[in-house]
């Protein structure tokens, strides 16, 4: 009989956690006891997984030395606390918030695109899962940077509401209702009203005047390229969809590169599938082509009239799959395969 493994999922009633035990089942993890955790208010609750209902269990009683791995999706201040507690317990914590993500000492993975480092989770049982923007950008680019090497990226974002977590879908979707009905908007989650608006601020302000939402795409893509000259210029963007995040992305290659080898490239590569037309309709799009699906979509690709070296690129991904379930259930994959 093949290994089983024990598998806490913190955060397990939330919009990622929810997708987490999904996907666990989709490809037939192979679990031992599942443990979903999340707050006092939701013990007793039941989620199903793998044929089973589980009973959520309060993350603040919980015996971490009974997992082997901690999926952890339940806010940065939850991980900031818990992960070291089931580091040290030896359940090894795969962790989808910003917490660790900048410790030298932490792995911070893509695994298409950097899965050597899962080596590393042995220093401090902890492996960071990266930012959703930074995710799909990186699985798009890294052929491409492969290939002909990549100077500066810029980049635009146009984040779904997912990523913020139920409350934000919740916010989106009576938002929408009430404006249809005529009536005043609540404004909660978000500093500015969500429906049928944009809001060009994710995450705090740094002193730089870039949010941290954009700063995160910066340095994480500095550590997992492991290239610290490699210029980022991101400009974070929420808008009113649920599912999938978008992006503008401009490339400045060091050796120029076509569109028609690009596409090649792309074609090719694990992870991403191409559409790309040119003709109406001929383009991926966030829900109809990115949401419930594993792959980050490209479209679009076309030479810079405006740079030599240019590139343009639109990518979008469903960024509560690969943008953080499934590239922390990838991770755990290779994990158990390789190291545990
Ligand atoms: P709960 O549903 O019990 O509040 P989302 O990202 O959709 O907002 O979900 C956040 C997840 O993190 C939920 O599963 C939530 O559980 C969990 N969570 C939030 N605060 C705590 C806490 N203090 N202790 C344990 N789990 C928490």
């Amino acid at each position: 009989m093949s290994k089983k493994f024990d598998v806490a999922v913190v955060g397990a009633t939330g919009a990622v956690g929810e997708i987490m035990l999904a996907i666990l089942q989709q490809r037939s993890f192979p679990i031992g006891n599942l443990y979903p955790l999340a707050s006092a208010k939701s013990v007793d609750k039941k989620v199903f997984c793998q044929g089973k209902n589980w009973v959520v269990q309060d993350l603040d009683k919980f015996d971490f030395s009974k997992a082997q791995i901690g999926l952890f999706s339940a806010g940065g201040l939850i991980s900031e606390k818990y992960a070291p507690i089931a580091a040290k317990a030896g359940c090894v914590v795969i962790d989808n918030t910003a917490n660790f993500r900048q410790d030298k000492d932490i792995p911070l993975v893509i695994p298409e695109v950097n899965p050597h480092a899962i080596g590393g989770y042995a220093l401090r049982n902890i492996i960071a899962n990266p930012n959703c923007s930074t995710i799909q950008m990186l699985v798009a680019l890294k052929p491409i940077y492969d290939a002909v090497g990549i100077r500066r990226i810029n980049v635009a974002t146009y984040q779904a509401v997912s990523g913020s977590g139920k409350a934000a879908i919740t916010e989106l979707t009576q938002q929408s209702a009430k404006l249809l009905n005529g009536q005043a908007v609540d404004v909660a989650v978000y500093p500015k009203q969500i429906a049928f608006n944009v809001i060009p601020h994710i995450d705090v302000f740094q002193d730089n005047g870039y949010t941290k939402e954009e700063m995160k795409m910066v340095w994480e893509s500095q550590k997992i390229l492991e290239d610290k000259d490699i210029l980022v210029n991101p400009t974070a963007v929420r808008v009113p969809v649920i599912y999938g995040h978008s992006e503008a992305i401009n490339i400045e290659t060091k050796r120029k590169i076509s569109a028609t080898e690009a596409t090649q490239l792309l074609s090719a590569a694990s992870g991403v599938t191409v559409i790309d037309k040119r003709e109406d309709g001929g383009y991926a799009t966030p829900f109809v082509e990115a949401t419930n699906h594993d792959d980050t979509f490209v479209s679009r690709i076309r030479e810079d009239i405006s740079h030599e070296k240019g590139l343009n690129l639109w990518v979008v991904s469903d960024n509560t799959r690969k943008g953080a379930a499934l590239n922390s259930i990838q991770i755990a994959e290779i994990l158990i395969k390789d190291y545990l």
